[in-house]
């Protein structure tokens, strides 16, 4: 089958829980033609969507865990939206899927501003140099002021707005927006329950003085002091992080939709050169090799299996094409790629570089790891991210110790918690490192759930993680309030209880080598 080589368009979307993620997703859908979306799409429990159904605490909470990718078509592009969880706890999902976009969409409430999670999903994105579009979402609802949201913007997170459209109306008084682009007057127009496609109008600027009034004229007004404070679209700051264009919408109601789309499309970047770990960039157009940034197991009661997503970095993939793993050098058959989102699954072809691909029943695969066609190529992983919460697992019924041991192996290569050993622990009760505390009731879950060893968790009083290196260890270990422990990946982590008890040792013991990881305030 000849690929279908449209230009590509791959982003994620971060928010705050109940920002509109969910809704402004099926907003895409209705804009745009939904090539991979395999059933309906993803949505909070007792909506309208298909949360994966493999764990009850996702349902119960009406949450979905699983991430995977929605494919549409778009004037003459093919976009790519990279789910990402959607809980209020902090989890390593969360960066990882960050490694496989080029560009994530910042949803805010208009009521609420900028919240927490916001705050720490875009200081991932300036880790990574990420372009970051930001969307004011739920003008339809009385909100903050607009130029107060972009002054909060630009003193909270140090990213200047640079707004493309501008609200005609107060939040709670949405009628349109102003395109500073050019000056006209974009009019929306409800429709019953925002199910379908809001009509608009571009009028321009005279017409809209005329029909609007003193609206239009205070759009205006804020639109050209933003002007004069140097707030217009600059794509070279764009593409450097340093801005970020700004629209206004209702994702309920579907306004601004259209306008988001042509935003990617025009301004986002597309999927660009790869620097693999040898520092030499693989380009889009070079041979296959793609990068897995999320290892699933039983998603479904349907699908128990294990799915490998991956995002092509380079070249034309073909279902059916024999691949090198690059961790174990061993051949890889890719007779079982799907594009997978939600539940459903449906078999794919051929994936250009910027698209997602599940690999089924692919047990050789972790997170992080590359596989290629033609010259080797490793990329980087995605560096383990700083753990903040600490517990030990054990297994309820001894008797079933083998299985404890299975379900915290996989566990761990999923990279849904972080294994920590010492031999003054043992085997028996390894410690489990979170970056977020939901991840140890996912762990909890599916240890019960699937791997039939149900654990007993508990919490340590640990909250920060240092690197040491092996010679430092037994030092530290000495220590009071400090313990040493190994993580699977090789590392010396030195656990503190807080920041206070850390910068003692540090004061005491200057030569002793202690590092944040990642991504750690301390
Ligand atoms: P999330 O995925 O980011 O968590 O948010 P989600 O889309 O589920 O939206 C959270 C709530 O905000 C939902 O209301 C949704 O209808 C509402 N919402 C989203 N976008 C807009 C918007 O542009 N305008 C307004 N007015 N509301 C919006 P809910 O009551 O929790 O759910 P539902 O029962 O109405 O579906």
């Amino acid at each position: 089958m000849h690929p279908d080589d449209r230009p590509r368009r791959t982003f994620a979307v971060i928010s705050h829980p109940d920002a509109g993620k969910s809704t402004l997703t099926e907003a895409l859908a209705l804009h745009a033609r939904v090539i991979a979306e395999a059933g309906a799409v993803h949505g909070k429990a007792g909506r309208r969507g298909t949360v994966s159904d493999w764990m009850e605490i996702e349902r119960a909470r009406g949450i979905s865990i699983s991430s995977a990718a929605l494919q549409f078509a778009y004037r003459d592009h093919v976009v790519n939206l990279v789910d990402t969880p959607g809980h209020a706890d902090f989890s390593e999902d969360t960066y990882r899927v960050l490694a496989a976009v080029d560009s994530a969409v910042m949803l805010i409430d208009a009521a609420k501003g900028l919240e927490p999670q916001t705050l720490k999903l875009f200081q991932v994105c300036a880790h990574r140099g990420l372009p970051v579009i930001t969307v004011i979402n739920k003008w339809d609802r009385p909100g903050l002021d607009a130029l107060a949201l972009m002054d909060e913007i630009e003193t909270r997170i140090g990213l200047k707005p640079t707004p493309l459209t501008w609200p005609v109306g107060i939040a709670g008084d949405f009628h349109g927006v102003l395109d500073r682009r050019d000056g006209d007057f974009i009019r929306y127009t409800r429709t019953a329950g925002g199910a379908t496609r809001a009509p608009e109008e571009h009028l321009p600027a005279a017409q809209a003085s005329r029909e609007v009034g003193a609206d239009w004229h205070d759009a205006v007004e804020a639109s050209d002091l933003l002007a004069a404070d140097g707030a217009d679209h600059d794509q070279d700051l764009f593409l450097a992080g340093q801005t970020t264009p700004v629209l206004f919408a209702s994702a309920l109601l579907n306004f601004g939709v259209a306008q988001l789309l042509d935003v990617l499309l025009d301004l986002a970047p597309a999927p660009g050169p790869n620097l693999a770990e040898d520092g030499v960039a693989r380009c889009p157009e070079d041979e296959f090799s793609a990068y897995v940034f999320k290892v699933q197991a039983g998603m479904d009661a349907a699908h128990r299996d294990r799915v490998a997503f991956a995002r092509v970095c380079s070249g034309v993939f073909e279902r059916g094409m024999v691949v090198t793993h690059a961790q174990t050098g061993r051949p890889f058959a890719t007779k079982y790629a799907k594009a997978v989102f939600g539940r459903d699954r449906a078999a794919i072809d051929t994936a250009l570089p910027g698209d997602i691909i599940g690999l089924i029943n692919a047990t050789a695969l972790r997170v992080g790891d590359t596989i290629y066609d033609g010259a080797p190529v490793t990329y980087p992983r995605v560096p383990s991210f700083a753990p903040e919460h600490f517990a030990t697992a054990r297994a309820l019924d001894a008797g079933r110790y083998k299985q404890f041991r299975r379900g915290i192996e996989q566990l761990d290569q999923e990279g849904v918690v972080q294994v920590l050993r010492s031999e003054v622990r043992g085997d028996q009760a390894p410690v489990l490192a979170a970056v977020g505390p939901m991840q140890f009731e996912v762990a909890a879950a599916r240890m019960a759930a699937e791997f039939n060893a149900p654990i007993h968790l508990e919490k340590l009083a640990y909250t920060l993680a240092q690197r040491t290196s092996e010679d430092h260890a037994p030092h530290l270990a000495g220590t009071p309030g400090v313990e040493v422990l190994r993580r699977s990946d090789g590392e010396q982590l030195a656990l503190f209880p807080d920041k206070w008890r850390l910068d003692s040792v540090r004061r005491q013991h200057p030569e002793l080598l202690l590092e944040p990881l990642p991504a750690s305030s301390t």
